[in-house]
Formats: C-alpha cells, structure tokens, sequence
C-alpha cells in the first residue's frame, strides 16, 4: 500500500502529524504547544501521511548541527516519528522515512541521527547504534570518590536568565570535545531546556540550574530537581539530573561531588552517561552505580562522502569501504577515504558493510573490530579493520546528554 507523504504546510497539519506521536503519550492537540515547538522544528521539516484525506502519520527531522570528531556537520535530528494505530504495520512508516531521507539529502545535509524507541526499527533504513549510554543510580552511602579531590571553584544557584547566559556556552564545550552533541538554537535552550512548567514535573520540584565556577568563569552546570519520599521517617527522595555539562573532565568531576553531597536525598540519578563518563573514574565504588548501559545516538550516513570528508581523523590513512545501501542507493559502491578525503573509486575494498555499520563507526565511539564481532562488518584484505580502526578513532566516546 502506499501513502501520499509530503511535508506539513500550516499549523493544523502540523498538529495533526504530531498527534500521531502525542497521542501514545496520552497527549490532545495544543495549538500553543504546536506553535512553541514549530520554533525548534520548523513546521516544513515535520512530514504528515495521508490516507483518505486525514494525517496518519508524522516524522520530523530537526535542523542541527551535530558534533562530529574536528567539527560539526548538518544533521536531520530524526524525531516525533508516529504511525496511528488504525494504520500500524501498513508501511506508513517506510514511506515517511523514504520522504525524511530523501528531504535530507535534498537539502545537503550528509547525516542524520536519532533516539530509538525501540532497537528493532531503524536499523532496515540505514542507522547504526553510535553509542552507548546508560542510567546511573547511586545510592547516597556510597558517593565517596576513591582519591580525595581538592576542592576547586564554588557552585551557586542561578535564575533561568543568568543560566540561559552561562549554560550554552559550556554545552558547546561538551560538543568540542564529545561527537554526538546537537547545538542548540537560543529557541531551545529558552522553550525546553530551562522551561519548567509544573504540569511537566512528574511529582518532583523546580528545575535548579546550578554554575560552577573556577576562578571566577563559568566551568561546567547542572539542571536538577528534587523528588522528595520518606518511608518510615527516612529519606527515600532522590536528586534527579536532568543534565550535567562541562568541556573538562576535572570540572564535572567537581560539579558532581556538589550533587552527590546535597543533604535529605537517598539516590542520585541521572542517564544518557556515556561508559567513559568521568563519574566512573572518580567514584570509590562504581559496581554500587547500578550502571545499566543501553543504546545512545543512532547515525546514519545520509551521503557517505560529505559524511566521511566532513569529521577529521586521528591519523592519516587509507581504506576503501564497499558500502551496501538498499535504502539510499546513492551511497552504494566503493568509497575510498585517504588523508581525511573521500571518494568514489574502482580499487578493491578493504572493508564491505552496510550503511548503518558504517553509521555506527562513524563518530569513532564504536569500532569497527566491534562490529565485526556480530558480522556486520567483513573484511576484505587481512589487516584492514585495525587500519581503519585507528583511522577512526576518536578519543572520548560520543555523548548525546538529551534524547531528541
Ligand atoms: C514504530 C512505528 C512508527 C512503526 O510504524 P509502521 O507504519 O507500523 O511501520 P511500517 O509498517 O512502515 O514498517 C516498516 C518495517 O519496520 C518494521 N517495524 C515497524 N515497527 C517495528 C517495531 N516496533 N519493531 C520492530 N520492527 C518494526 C515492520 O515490520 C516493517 O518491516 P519490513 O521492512 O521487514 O517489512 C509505529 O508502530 C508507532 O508509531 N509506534 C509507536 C511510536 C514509536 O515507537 N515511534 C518511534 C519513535 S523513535
């Protein structure tokens, strides 16, 4: 079967193709929550599906840059993706990521990446698991760090004007030394980030933006709220974070010992910690974390050779990659990545895989040796994952702080 998809052409449509996702969340049409999210996703980037003159289906893609090793690129932030139940499994969705990637490539944008729902969906259209992230628990007897840290800067609590100031800075801090960071418009900081309204709060209290500083500049922040509980007179309440950033290692490490010590709390929670967190390498006791890791950022090459010329690379090199993409069939065929640039070529391929491997490689978090473990990676010519493993490497394992 097969659906008319085209991009939203006003308000209502766009409302309509957000239902599609709201309405497992339980949420009813607002228009002035359509138009405060119109500001982030602009209402031509939203794609509705029509069946017989009514929406069926949406998909989103937000226009950021993502951070990439040496840079940022032009990334579709595929989002708000939703079939309505009366048309599940029909192809609805196939047909929305064929108008989302085609829309992408349209517009020059050379990847695309998101947050999966589920693990099993977007693999067959060409996005590769990136990352790992996980949650992270610790319970209020067990925040001792193994060494003691001298104590360095001094935290304060500051208002939404001083936070929406200092804040983006040290966001972009992260993005300069973790891939896997979106940037975000002022729109996004101002409407989701530091907004709090109290029907979103889940029980818990106000967000608090807590400011490192050392030596007198801003060095890393926290958002966090208290959930209060008690059981039989005792604190069962946790310190929630929504997020906490810093470019530098040593400045979240500080900032997390002012979050592990807040008083009346029985659990410090967080997630999206990347495995390489600084938190495990300063913790006394990191087992007593409960780390449970899951999948992060999903990527997919929308162009292989933007992609591949668009991130630098640790150490010069060459590979040939036969690349298989049944979905976007104009990356398929041999690319060739020497010095840091990409082309087409006729040489014999080092490495052949499908696009969501090489989507999964990419940001250099997950390594080609890794991929092969589970067979999506064969190689062609002995020796050439750990080439192109050293090629791709990337120092710190990439990060994406908020699910999009
Ligand atoms: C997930 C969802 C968008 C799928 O939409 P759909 O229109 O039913 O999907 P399609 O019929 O186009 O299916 C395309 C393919 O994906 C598969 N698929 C779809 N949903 C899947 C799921 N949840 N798990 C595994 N496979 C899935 C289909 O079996 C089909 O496989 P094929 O290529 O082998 O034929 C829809 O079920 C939905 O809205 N779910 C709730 C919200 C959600 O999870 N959104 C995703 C947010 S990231």
């Amino acid at each position: 079967m097969s659906f008319d998809v085209r991009p939203c052409g006003n308000l209502d449509e766009y409302g309509h193709a957000l239902a599609s996702i709201g309405q497992y969340f339980g949420h009813e049409l607002n228009r002035e929550r359509e138009e405060r999210f119109s500001r982030m996703l602009p209402v031509e980037r939203m794609h509705a599906a029509w069946d017989d003159g009514r929406i069926v289906g949406g998909a989103g893609a937000f226009p950021f840059q993502l951070s990439v090793p040496g840079g940022t690129l032009a990334c579709a932030g595929t989002t708000v993706v939703g079939v309505a139940p009366t048309h599940r499994r029909r192809g609805v969705l196939r047909a929305m990521m064929r108008a989302h990637l085609d829309d992408a490539h349209e517009r020059g944008e050379p990847l695309a990446a998101l947050w999966a729902s589920e693990e099993t969906i977007y693999g067959r259209f060409g996005y590769g698991r990136a990352a790992f992230a996980g949650e992270v628990n610790v319970p209020k007897e067990y925040v001792d760090y193994a060494a003691p840290t001298e104590r360095a800067g001094t935290v304060r609590i500051v208002e939404r004007d001083e936070a929406l100031e200092t804040f983006p800075s040290l966001w972009e801090a992260l993005a300069r030394v973790r891939p896997g960071v979106f940037i975000r418009s002022p729109d996004w900081w101002e409407l989701r980030t530091l907004d709090d309204p109290p029907e979103r709060r889940q029980g818990g209290g106000p967000k608090r933006f807590a400011l490192l500083e050392v030596d007198g500049a801003p060095a890393a922040y926290a958002i966090y709220r208290h959930q209060m509980d008690w059981e039989d007179g005792v604190s069962t309440g946790k310190v929630v974070v929504q997020e906490a950033v810093a470019g530098q290692a040593p400045a979240l490490a500080e900032l997390w010992r002012y979050l592990l010590d807040i008083d009346w709390v029985a659990t410090i929670t967080t997630w999206l910690v990347p495995p390489d967190h600084p938190l495990f390498f300063v913790l006394a006791q990191t087992r007593r974390t409960r780390y449970r890791l899951g999948d992060g950022l999903w990527v997919r090459l929308v162009d292989v050779g933007a992609a591949l010329a668009g991130r630098s690379y640790p150490q010069d090199g060459e590979v040939v990659f036969e690349v298989r993409d049944a979905f976007c069939p104009w990356n398929e065929g041999r690319w060739r990545l020497a010095g840091g640039e990409a082309s087409r070529t006729d040489a014999e391929a080092d490495i052949a895989l499908d696009a969501g491997a090489l989507g999964a490689a990419y940001l250099g978090g997950i390594r080609f040796a890794q991929l092969a473990q589970g067979g999506a990676v064969q190689e062609l010519k002995p020796g050439a994952i750990e080439r192109a493993d050293g090629i791709f490497r990337h120092g710190l394992h990439p990060w994406c702080p908020e699910i999009f």
